[in-house]
């Protein structure tokens, strides 16, 4: 009997420092509040992204066992809304042909695999296998592509028989392969990141693969090895389809390490071709902390949805101060192709799902003034969704902005420089910055201003994600103050007031009370 209720004793007790325990990891230091992020371990490149009878698979770069880069499995997420997370089981482990890199997932609608067994359609999984031994043997064709099914919705996966299906021919960037169903010629797409440029395989059942063309050797941003291509359908806002090829890459952005570009253009099953001349560099997102970004399958053709990952690859990834995990997502961002005067233009904002993190019970501040009595938010927990709008006509000033800061004077500073026209990010202050040199910088986007500014800036605990005009410029920063940011202000220089309207509302946490 005693021994029963030693047990017991024993078993509550674990129960309740495991509970304990995974409440510290949520709401520790620095953890995202709205954003995803592991619970432990280390997370890169968002993976295989599907969406298949309601729900949004990601799945993303994972190790385990440590806090830093190591042997890459699949973990896996499933969300209903594209906001609150349910962690599944590993998806897809390392086996003998190597580490499981980046690619993506889709569902294969009309059984061109033969996998289908039941009602469930195959969702297949199109990754790079990286093998380590190739690679100390100092082989070059270390990375070839394979692919696994699930029949169950993504629940279990199984690696196919006669991986690899894309062999490689001897270059040693060869991976994070992207498939799209291309309905014309009723055959599958893939494009595979290729050291400099992106290539482009097409199949009829996804594991017979044939090259069909490269793009990319002379055109756009190259200070950096391409991974992670992203070629999609768009509908433009004039009602054409165009055709995008988002290309990651590592080093080489525009604020410097990891980041993302933009080509814009057409595609006819075999070929992409650039709209704009060679040398022309299109950005994606200015900041420095949007990388390996790509985009969901299998939603409606007017749709696109991209994620990132919220950290800078080679200049601080692996370093930045969070215990037990490290890393996190972008909010998921729609993305749009607008016709401008200089041609077709993406614009992102936050997917509408976002809405349905306002927090109803907080109170919402809602401010119309002049700028020169500013503080909106004091002692506050800094967790909102802060809509501005500077309204410029009549009071001329330098320049306009705002600022997170806490008690103990870190800060981040957003401005908008209307001499310079450029918006820029300031975090020389921003608290913890000894784990990298280069962490501690201001970061500029060129963007030319109009007499109305609008900004829509989703503030988490160590991140903002800024939307200016709509998302025609996005810029993406991480940030490590010693006691989160509790104080929003708003600031002008130069210049009569200037009227501004603001709204901070904010935003539920997505992890589990
Ligand atoms: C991008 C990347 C990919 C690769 C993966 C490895 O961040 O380097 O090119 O597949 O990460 O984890």
């Amino acid at each position: 009997m005693r021994k029963t209720i030693l047990h017991s004793f024993l078993i509550l007790f674990f129960f309740l420092a495991l509970s304990f325990s995974a409440t510290a990891q949520r709401n520790g230091q620095h953890r995202p509040q709205f954003h995803f992020s592991p619970e432990r371990g280390w997370m890169n490149d968002p993976n295989g992204l599907v969406y298949y009878e309601g729900e949004y698979h990601l799945f993303y770069q994972y190790y385990p066992n440590a806090t830093v880069w190591g042997p890459m499995h699949w973990a896996h997420a499933v969300s209903k809304d594209l906001m609150h997370w349910e962690d599944l089981p590993i998806a897809l482990y390392p086996d003998s042909l190597g580490y499981i890199f980046s690619g993506s997932a889709v569902v294969d609608e009309f059984n061109t695999t033969g996998f289908q067994r039941g009602k469930e359609k195959p969702i297949v999984a199109i990754f790079t296998y990286h093998n380590m031994e190739y690679e100390k043997a100092g082989r070059k064709d270390r990375e070839s592509q394979g692919i696994a099914y699930s029949l169950d919705k993504g629940r279990t996966w199984t690696k196919y028989a006669h991986n690899p299906v894309v062999k490689n021919k001897g270059d040693e960037d060869f991976r994070d392969p992207k498939v799209f169903w291309y309905a014309p010629k009723k055959i599958w797409c893939m494009t595979l990141a290729v050291h400099d440029h992106a290539e482009i395989y097409v199949s009829k059942n996804l594991k017979d693969w044939k090259y069909a063309s490269a793009f990319g050797k002379n055109d756009g941003a190259h200070g950096g090895v391409w991974e992670c291509p992203d070629l999609s359908r768009y509908i433009a806002s004039d009602g054409k389809e165009k055709w995008v090829l988002m290309q990651n890459l590592n080093p080489g952005a525009l604020n410097g390490g990891s980041g993302v570009q933009y080509f814009v253009g057409n595609f006819d099953g075999e070929k992409f071709t650039n709209d704009n001349p060679s040398d022309q560099i299109m950005w994606f997102d200015h900041g420095t902390d949007n990388y390996a970004g790509v985009t969901w399958s299998g939603l409606p053709a007017n749709r696109n949805i991209v994620i990132g990952w919220m950290s800078n690859w080679v200049d601080y990834a692996q370093s930045v101060p969070t215990v037990d995990w490290r890393s996190a997502t972008t909010i998921p961002r729609d993305i749009k192709l607008v016709k401008t005067e200089s041609g077709y233009r993406l614009t992102q904002l936050p997917v509408k799902e976002f809405k349905s993190l306002v927090d109803q019970s907080s109170n919402l501040i809602r401010n119309e003034s002049s700028l020169k009595d500013s503080i909106i938010l004091q002692n506050g927990k800094l967790q909102h969704c802060l809509n501005l709008t500077f309204n410029l006509s009549d009071a001329s000033p330098t320049e306009v902005g705002f600022k997170l800061s806490n008690a103990l004077n870190e800060q981040v500073v957003i401005g908008f420089d209307l001499k310079k026209n450029q918006c820029y990010v300031d975090r020389t202050n921003s608290g913890k910055h000894e784990f990298s040199t280069l962490f501690s910088a201001i970061h500029h986007a060129d963007y030319v201003f109009g007499k109305q500014i609008t900004v829509k800036a989703l503030i988490d605990v160590a991140s903002i994600e800024l939307f200016v005009d709509e998302g025609k410029l996005a810029m993406t920063e991480i940030f490590f103050p010693n006691t989160n940011f509790d104080k929003l202000t708003l600031f002008q220089q130069g210049g009569s007031a200037t009227n501004v309207k603001s709204e901070l509302i904010p935003i539920q946490s997505i992890w589990k009370k």
